[in-house]
């Protein structure tokens, strides 16, 4: 899959060293300063997240940091809107069921 080389917000960027990360616990490979959701999408990872209420899946719609449908949990913060935020080294990247704290979980598993 092609790899973003320009971004609406971010601008041209030059493709930093290659970097690893996890993705769900999966050994990952991407380049240091390029948005996670182009590094994602380059290893073909689309979906990003799931909706609390229905468990739809959602990914990147407007890859400019304004939707939130690409949010997902980052070295364990949630809600890190993915299109803008940059790749690190070592950054463990996990997909956002619902609110992402665990919350919509235990509201789930009660009868
Ligand atoms: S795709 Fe809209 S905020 Fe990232």
């Amino acid at each position: 899959m092609n790899r973003l080389a320009e971004h609406p917000v971010l601008g041209t960027y030059e493709r930093g060293r290659r970097v690893t990360f996890t993705f769900d616990g999966e050994p990952m490979e991407g380049f240091e300063g390029e948005p996670i959701a182009a590094a994602l999408r380059a290893a073909g990872v689309l979906t990003h997240r799931y909706t609390a209420k229905n468990k739809e899946p959602r990914g990147v719609f407007c890859a400019i940091g304004r939707c939130t449908d690409c949010v997902m949990v980052v070295n364990g913060k949630p809600n890190v809107r993915t299109c803008v935020e940059p790749l690190c080294e070592g950054m463990a990247i996990r997909t956002q069921h619902g609110l992402g704290n665990g919350a919509v979980a235990e509201k789930e598993e009660r009868p």
